[in-house]
């Protein structure tokens, strides 16, 4: 059953600079459905729109960022909710508090420096639960903390005087003391050592165990996915390219970037350098007509360069957008077609 279900999104940044408007297509035409309490990743080069995606689906939408086209909508039990449809800011601070939790890039350095962490978890529980210090806010607030396996200590600390990976856990910690239905975190774990990866990587988990929620992860870091997710989409200059279970997608990927992007993970014992996927992505104020990705595509076909190749299903569960796959499964109707005369 899906929690959440995104039609045709498409959003972009208009901006100007001496009178010159330019406009970067961020998103363009998503389309995907969430299931209720699965950890969903989506992965993808730097610039391929993950994390404006995720803006637009948890409604942070302010200029910049316009949403074009397209629908977010959230089925809770009890409720069906049109995120975009919402008029106020107000509303959508409501349910982003207490509903879905949007993790933001780089979120560990936002911590106000000047205040107690406690401060921090006050302000959450006062603002949406009402509760405002004493014996039940500090119950409320051990349980979590504890659950998740940190000192209640860290309370009394000011930001600076923790390491980076316990700040990170610290935001986690925020984001998630009102047992969201949804959670998105982006880039939880970029900018932290391996180590102190897998920490953060074992929270994400225990917090899914204990509160049963819907995880959205983006991450450049496909470990990470391998690691933590139940399916993966891979963006490339946003649009979905793949999407499939995970085992599925490191097992047959089938598209040449999600190909691509695979042969650029170190595999465990070899100790030869392995090659960064050559090439960047585009830039999405003028993207390459066709498939995006026809620039940088080894297995590149006249038909890529002119045409857009639909996300279509190739397998099940399994979606891919790339014309050599098409042929593949035009091949299989014939050959069926074929069977039946
Ligand atoms: N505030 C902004 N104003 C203008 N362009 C932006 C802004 N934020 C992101 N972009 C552009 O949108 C595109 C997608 O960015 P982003 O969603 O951050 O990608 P990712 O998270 O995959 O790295 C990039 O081309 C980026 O430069
Ligand atoms: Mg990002």
């Amino acid at each position: 059953m899906s929690i959440l279900s995104v039609e045709n999104l498409k959003a972009h940044y208009v901006t100007e600079k001496r009178r010159k408007i330019t406009r970067v297509l961020a998103v363009d035409g998503v389309t995907f459905h969430i299931n209720k309490n699965e950890i969903y990743g989506i992965a993808g080069e730097s610039g391929c729109g993950k994390s404006t995606l995720l803006k637009a689906m948890s409604g942070l939408i302010k200029p910049p960022l316009q949403v074009l086209e397209g629908e977010v909508k959230y089925h809770f039990d009890d409720r069906e909710l049109d995120i975009l449809a919402l008029r106020g800011e107000k509303e959508r601070r409501e349910i982003r508090g207490a509903r879905i939790s949007h993790i933001p890039q780089g979120s560990m350095s936002v911590l106000n420096p000047v205040r107690r962490i406690r401060k921090s978890f006050e302000d959450i529980v006062g603002t949406h639960l009402g509760i405002r210090g004493g014996s039940e806010f500090e119950e409320l607030v051990k349980s979590h903390i504890e659950a998740l396996g940190l000192d209640w200590n860290v309370m009394h600390s000011f930001p600076h005087q923790l390491s980076g990976g316990m700040r990170q856990r610290i935001t986690i910690a925020l984001a998630t003391i009102l047992k969201p239905d949804v959670i998105f975190a982006d880039e939880p774990t970029t900018a932290l050592d391996v180590v102190v990866q897998r920490g953060v990587v074992q929270l994400i988990k225990k917090i899914k165990q204990e509160q049963q929620n819907t995880m959205v992860i983006v991450t450049h870091d496909l470990a990470i996915h391998a690691n933590l997710c139940d399916r993966l989409a891979i963006m490339y200059a946003g649009r979905i390219v793949e999407e499939a279970n995970v085992d599925d997608m490191f097992q047959t990927p089938k598209h040449p970037y999600t190909e691509m992007l695979l042969n650029s993970l170190p595999t465990l014992g070899d100790r030869s350098v392995r090659e960064s996927a050559p090439g960047a992505p585009p830039s999405l104020v003028n993207p390459p007509s066709g498939c995006r990705f026809h620039p940088r595509c080894p297995k590149v076909m006249e038909k890529c360069r002119l045409e857009v190749p639909e996300l279509i299903e190739v397998e099940s569960g399994h979606q891919v957008a790339c014309f050599l796959q098409e042929g593949r499964v035009y091949e299989q109707t014939r050959e069926l077609g074929a069977n039946y005369h």
